[in-house]
């Protein structure tokens, strides 16, 4: 028995569900334990893809079980949406299971992020997904969420839904927004409750109960540690912890039970929405990373802000979770840069820094110090070891390793699954 926890150590996008997907492989169970729909991998396989938004990747194995755990909060009509294109594409066996304590996202949600984002003025925008993230945990820690048990008792939801309605149109009205009509609502998705009723149970002794058989048990994170609540870029994070710590309050097991924590990073960074991002740049170099990488949102197909590959930023990871291992993605979209720049600290105020201050305001004024490593022009996305890589991609990775004191047990020269190169059978 193992498991393995694998979270983003930048902004999110770092290439997790390919990993995760990867590691599915040998996994028995894989759980989603934060967040929603604002989150997005994009799977390949078989010259097939598939975008996932809520469900985890172990969706495409038919033995594996696959856990929305009690920290996420979950939009019913996106699930099924998700569900049923998985189905037009040909995944009809699965076994799915939804914690009955995860919260709902209901259309209201929606629109409050939006109203909320739009009441702030330029810089203050945090530039979220408009999925309704924040404020359905906000009702969470309000204690007026809905929760999945709620949901599927059509009396409970409509209880609950007509209480939180009556308070949220006072707020619409105010802002002159247009109310919403609880019945039209209700007949919704008392529909989606009907469907999605068969797979809520409590997944704490579900998955517990995994453990006690010594199965392989898979956590996938969403996001990334930038973006935690409490150890991001605060405001401009997401409303819940992409951390490894989060995984056992949000899925109801013990922290003792967690053996390995896989950190995934790109090659370089990416960040989408507002706030710090220190090694950003804008030339024909990020606009080449961006075309190669494909760096447009899975959820919002924004244009993701390109940047060099931040150590302080790893380094912070790597201390608020315990990373073991990390895995480097998109290395083949590096090739064909002469020059390469990795930041090692921040310059604030003339001395020389290792950490990411927890004010906005001197994390603005943050500069990077970079070291600068030449390139490669070797097309790598055929590499099958380490040893086969140029020799400036090796000495790459190996800086990485070095500056951030953290092995690396994978890397990843393309989207296939097939390019996912092991250096170190860790894990599962
Ligand atoms: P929210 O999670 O929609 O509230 O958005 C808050 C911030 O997190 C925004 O900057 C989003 O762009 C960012 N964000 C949320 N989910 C993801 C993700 O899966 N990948 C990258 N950024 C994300």
């Amino acid at each position: 028995m193992s498991s393995v926890v694998v979270i983003g150590t930048q902004w999110g996008d770092e290439g997790k569900g390919k990993i995760t997907d990867f590691l599915a492989e040998k996994a028995n169970v894989v759980v989603r334990f934060q967040g929603g729909n604002n989150a997005g991998h994009t799977i390949v396989f078989d010259n097939r893809k598939f975008a996932l938004h809520l469900i985890p990747s172990g969706i495409f194995r038919k033995d594996t079980i696959n856990i929305l755990g009690n920290g996420m909060v979950i939009n019913p009509k996106a699930l099924i949406e998700e569900l049923d294109m998985l189905e037009k594409g040909g995944i009809t066996e699965y076994k799915l299971a939804i914690s009955d304590r995860a919260h709902v996202v209901l259309p209201y949600h929606s629109v409050l992020d939006k109203l909320f984002e739009d009441l702030k003025n330029g810089k203050k925008k945090v530039g979220t997904t408009n999925k309704g993230i924040g404020p359905a945990y906000t009702d969470k820690s309000s204690r007026i969420g809905i929760r999945i048990c709620d949901f599927i008792d059509l009396e409970e939801f409509r209880d609950k839904l007509t209480d939180n309605l009556n308070y949220y149109n006072k707020i619409f009205k105010l802002f002159g927004k247009e109310e919403m009509v609880i019945k039209d609502i209700f007949e919704e998705y008392k529909e989606y409750s009907k469907r999605i009723r068969p797979y809520v149970t409590d997944t704490s002794i579900l998955l517990n109960n995994q453990f006690e058989n010594n199965r392989n048990v898979l956590f996938e994170g969403a996001q990334g540690s930038l973006l935690c609540l409490d150890h991001g870029t605060y405001p401009f994070v997401t409303s819940s912890s992409p951390t490894a710590a989060s995984v056992s309050l949000n899925t109801g097991i013990s922290p003792k039970l967690i053996d390995e924590i896989l950190g995934v990073t790109k090659a370089y960074s990416t960040r989408v929405g507002s706030g710090y991002f220190a090694t950003e740049f804008n030339s024909e170099i990020a606009e080449h990373i961006r075309k190669t990488g494909k760096e447009y949102g899975t959820t919002t197909g924004r244009a993701r802000r390109i940047g060099w590959l931040d150590t302080v930023v790893l380094r912070h990871s790597k201390r608020i979770s315990g990373i073991t291992g990390l895995s480097i993605m998109l290395l083949d979209v590096l090739t064909n840069i002469e020059t390469l720049k990795i930041c090692i600290s921040y310059k604030l105020d003339g001395k020389i820094i290792d950490f990411i201050p927890a004010s906005i305001k001197d994390v603005e004024r943050c500069e990077p110090v970079y070291i600068e490593l030449p390139g490669w022009e070797e097309d790598i996305t055929k590499t099958s070891k380490f040893g086969d890589l140029p020799i400036n991609a090796q000495k790459y990775l190996d800086k990485i390793s070095e500056l951030t004191g953290i092995e690396i047990v994978m890397f990843s020269v393309g989207p296939d699954r097939k390019q996912t190169i092991v250096l170190k059978q860790m894990y599962i």
